[in-house]
């Protein structure tokens, strides 16, 4: 089968493409490098450089292959950029996403696999959360994934595509030569890790007045190679159609405190901590109810020891950071 992975080239994308030659898909990826790197995929993927919103683009890309599957993972995909920039968020989150959306359609793609977030649930209400959660998103990157979500429901009502939608809760760790690797950073384990590695001069907690159990931030970070993992199965997953969105995390979560020390014993260094205020559009806690995923898709996370998944990064980032990135 042969499969479109937009976004292919950056983080939890190049993961997800890797994994899917390993499971036999043909991959083609359209992405425009503006996150993404080239280097993360390898020589024998076809890679189209270019925006998903670009009508020629995408002709280009479903006339040439016979694709079956879309995997759809370009994005602005920072709350604080979307924080910054709205509009761009919307831009490409929406409106170039509902482009992709329609040309898939118009070319007879039976299947699409949609990265969303926790990010659509803001400050929910209990924890840990589930799919029926309400979407009360607490900042514009997680209205965008709100509203693609449901421009998705849409195609599936009126012109049956198949859709999945995963919510990623936070991906963490890297999977050999393969790490998270952003400009700016704005993640915490990448940020501890760089400031392990001397290459930052310290972390700042970003608030400390959260109503968490150690006031601060509590996160449920899930490795991206389960996450890449789940994307394979929802490929093979037998459509039924009550139950197509799935959390993808743990169940349990850190706080951000917890994770610095995690971080500390993980790489021995002693780095720098000190507190500044909250980011805004940060929810207190976010915590997945993943059962459905594991019941429907059959995904069983590998990885489910913070301080492994912490490793898996600091070993990539030793590698790739220490040579001059
Ligand atoms: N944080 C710090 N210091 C930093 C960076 C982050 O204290 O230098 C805190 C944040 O305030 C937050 C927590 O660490 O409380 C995690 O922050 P990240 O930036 O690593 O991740 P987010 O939870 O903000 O967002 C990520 C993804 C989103 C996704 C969300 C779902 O970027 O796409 O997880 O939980 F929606």
């Amino acid at each position: 089968m042969s499969v479109l992975v937009t976004g292919g080239a950056g983080y939890i994308g190049s993961v997800t493409v890797q994994t899917l030659l390993e499971n036999g898909y043909r991959v083609i990826v359209v992405d425009d490098l503006s996150g993404g790197h080239r280097e993360s995929l390898p020589e024998n993927v076809d890679l189209v450089v270019g925006d998903i919103g670009n009508s020629d683009v995408l002709d280009r890309v479903f006339s040439r292959n016979r694709i079956e599957a879309v995997i759809h993972f370009a994005a602005e995909s920072t709350v604080t950029t979307s924080m910054e920039y709205p509009g761009r968020c919307f831009k490409v989150n929406v409106t170039s996403s509902t482009a992709l959306l329609e040309a898939s359609y118009r070319y007879g793609i039976r299947k699409f696999v949609f990265s969303s977030s926790a990010a659509v649930y803001g400050s929910p209400l209990s924890i840990p959360i589930s799919e029926e959660a309400p979407m009360r998103p607490t900042n514009p990157y997680g209205l965008s994934k709100v509203v693609f979500e449901r421009i998705l429901r849409w195609y599936q009502a009126v012109y049956g595509l198949t859709v999945v939608i995963l919510r990623y809760f936070n991906a963490a760790g890297a999977v050999g030569g393969l790490g998270e690797w952003h400009d700016p950073e704005t993640h915490l384990i990448p940020r501890i890790l760089r400031t392990a590695m001397g290459k930052a001069p310290g972390v700042t907690i970003l608030g400390t007045d959260y109503p968490t159990p150690d006031g601060t931030c509590v996160r449920d970070y899930v490795h991206v190679q389960d996450i890449a993992t789940a994307h394979v199965l929802a490929l093979r997953y037998a459509q039924d159609l009550s139950e197509y969105c799935f959390n993808l995390g743990l169940g349990w979560g850190y706080s951000v405190k917890e994770v610095v020390e995690a971080a500390r014993r993980v790489t021995g260094v002693s780095f720098p901590v000190s507190v500044g205020s909250r980011r805004s559009g940060d929810p207190p806690i976010l915590v997945a109810d993943a059962q459905k995923a594991r019941l429907y898709l059959g995904w069983s996370p590998k990885f489910v020891d913070l301080e492994e998944i912490i490793d898996t990064a600091w070993v990539w980032n030793r590698k790739h950071l220490g040579v001059g990135h």
